[in-house]
């Protein structure tokens, strides 16, 4: 594939090689000297319109790690604040040589569109459009789950009878369960379609304001009860509930929403010793989830965040046309 604007387009084969290549990226991480020459002479473009910590800045981490020029293209502070289209300030990239632009946009579809233009000739990555997708989040929150989880990459055969592939390379059988505000997440239907296409069976918990139109058609299950479902989790992911995309009057209370869908330390205690808590971030706490989860070793929030960079940069090294192995040669010390 040239562009990576949702997660549905993987395969399972794609998700897997993303992922194995993470691993091979994460161990750079490991050297004294964290650079590859990998992709030196080409551009990366972070084109975002919408803010972002983790995302902007894990980009940018990953392509300077393969020796990409990166430039970083905030809508704040640009010509897209007098008013210039998405279509101008794409042919403005293109004319400055981006090899790669990674995107994010409040309008769900924008990446979609760039990628199917023609404005620009290189890669699109979607870093998160509106409610629809954030495909690299799926990426970085399945690696993640595959190392608590499978015994990447070797480990034994998945849990609750489920074959999987035997390698611990999958997440077959393993239960995920996501909770909140489902109806504004990108992070959760990517997810979804991630974690389904890689064997996991995954159950959204969220009050019935929050769930959208049609996830019926979603391949997971719903529920509107989280004490019911915590105790055959593997793992809980919390969401960040999103006031600023919400209209308050579908919205219960902050004290009433902590309760019934909040992580506490007495639920968090109800989940099996094994499983792990989630949390894409930026995190309410005392909110979806308290601070004294939050900060617990089952945690996995700062995890998630340096496995961003191993996936970002198996992204970028798999759509940039990266030949032979991701990690080899000599670290890049030029630079
Ligand atoms: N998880 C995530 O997308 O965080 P940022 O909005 O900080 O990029």
């Amino acid at each position: 594939q040239r562009h990576l604007t949702s997660a549905a387009d993987l395969t399972r084969d794609d998700a897997l090689l993303v992922l194995d290549t993470a691993e091979e990226m994460a161990r750079v991480a490991d050297r004294p000297i964290k650079k590859l020459p990998t992709l030196r002479g080409r551009t990366v473009v972070n084109l975002f319109f919408e803010d972002s910590t983790r995302t902007r800045i894990s980009f940018e981490a990953a392509a300077k790690r393969l020796s990409a020029d990166v430039i970083n293209f905030s809508a704040k502070g640009s010509s897209v604040s007098k008013g210039e289209s998405l279509k101008d300030t794409a042919l403005t990239l293109e004319a400055m040589g981006a090899d790669a632009v990674v995107i994010r946009h409040h309008d769900s579809g924008a990446p979609h569109r760039l990628a199917t233009s023609g404005w620009i000739g290189g890669s699109v990555v979607n870093a998160g459009d509106g409610t629809h997708e954030h495909p690299t989040q799926a990426l970085l929150d399945a690696f993640t789950m595959r190392r608590h989880l499978a015994g990447a990459p070797d480990g034994g055969p998945a849990p609750h009878g489920a074959p999987g592939d035997g390698t611990g390379r999958d997440l077959a059988g393993r239960r995920i369960t996501i909770v909140g505000d489902v109806l504004h997440s990108r992070v959760a239907r990517s997810n979804v379609h991630l974690l389904t296409t890689l064997g996991a069976e995954v159950t959204l918990v969220a009050p019935p304001t929050l769930v959208p139109i049609g996830v019926g058609n979603w391949p997971c299950e719903v529920s509107y009860d989280l004490d019911a479902v915590l105790a055959k989790s593997d793992a809980v992911m919390m969401l960040r509930v999103q006031r600023e995309r919400m209209n308050a009057a579908f919205f219960p209370t902050e004290r009433e929403y902590a309760r019934r869908y909040g992580l506490n330390s007495d639920r968090m205690a109800r989940m099996p010793g094994h499983a792990i808590v989630m949390h894409p971030g930026p995190m309410n706490r005392g909110m979806e989830i308290t601070a004294e989860v939050a900060d617990s070793e089952r945690c996995t929030a700062v995890e998630q965040v340096a496995n961003g960079v191993s996936i970002r940069m198996a992204v970028l090294y798999l759509l940039l046309g990266g030949a032979g192995p991701a990690v080899t040669g000599t670290p890049d010390t030029t630079t």
